[in-house]
């Protein structure tokens, strides 16, 4: 299964808030079931990733021989603590064998953290599959054309920033842009 997050993208209209409990997005699994040697590997793995030392909210991990090897990451949003970020682990991980219970590959979003175990090699291999869309705000915005400027502008912005940071210092910038009329303050935040 080739499925490699390699950006969260979110612009809100809405300041992100520090939410104490984090919230279950959306998960995808891979329609292929493994042996039960696989699973076991992948519950090794989960549990390893379980117990891991948070180190800047990333950890990643191997399991297993071929033909039943797996690998698998944690990422935690960059602005989250370390207690938050394992608190966020602790959950994802305790959830991984009810979203995808036998699958050769599972990708799972939370609001602050993201699991994602593979049989095959996913570690610094950018894919843009699979993606989808949550919510958006569905209000009207006036002068539209000037909105979407305005958001262009700061989503290139952040992202260039996210993008240039230096090797092994986090891949995390927010923006804020202030649209006015009607005074609505974009949030933009990249994730890589
Ligand atoms: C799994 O899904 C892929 C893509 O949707 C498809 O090409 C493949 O045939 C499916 N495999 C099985 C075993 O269903
Ligand atoms: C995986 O789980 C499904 C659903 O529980 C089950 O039907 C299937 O037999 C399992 N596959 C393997 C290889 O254990
Ligand atoms: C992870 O910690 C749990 C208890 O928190 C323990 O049961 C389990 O054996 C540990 N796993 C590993 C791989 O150390
Ligand atoms: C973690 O990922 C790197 C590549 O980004 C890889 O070289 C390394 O082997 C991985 N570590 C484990 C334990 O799988
Ligand atoms: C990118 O990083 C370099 C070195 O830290 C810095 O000088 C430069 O201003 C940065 N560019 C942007 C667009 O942030």
């Amino acid at each position: 299964m080739k499925i490699f997050p390699v950006l969260v993208l979110v612009i809100s209209a809405f300041s992100f808030t520090g939410s104490a409990t984090p919230i279950y997005w959306y998960h995808f699994c891979s329609n292929v079931s493994g042996n039960s040697v696989f699973v076991t590997n992948r519950n090794n793995l989960v549990s390893d990733l379980s117990n891991a030392t948070v180190h800047g909210g990333f950890y990643n991990t191997t399991v297993g021989q071929n033909p039943n090897i797996v690998h698998g990451l944690f990422l935690c949003r960059g602005d989250l603590n370390p207690e938050n970020c394992q608190n966020c682990v602790k959950l994802i991980t305790s959830d991984v064998s009810q979203r995808c219970p036998n699958q050769t590959g599972g990708l799972i979003w939370y609001d602050q953290c993201m699991l994602h175990y593979s049989d095959t090699f996913i570690f610094s291999t950018m894919e843009l599959e699979p993606k989808v869309v949550l919510v958006y705000n569905n209000m009207d915005i006036m002068e539209p054309d000037r909105f979407k400027q305005v958001v262009a502008t700061v989503v290139r912005d952040v992202a260039i920033r996210a993008s240039n940071a230096s090797l092994g210092a986090k891949k995390f910038a927010t923006e804020e842009a202030t649209y006015k009329p009607p005074f609505l303050t974009v949030y933009s935040r990249y994730h890589y």
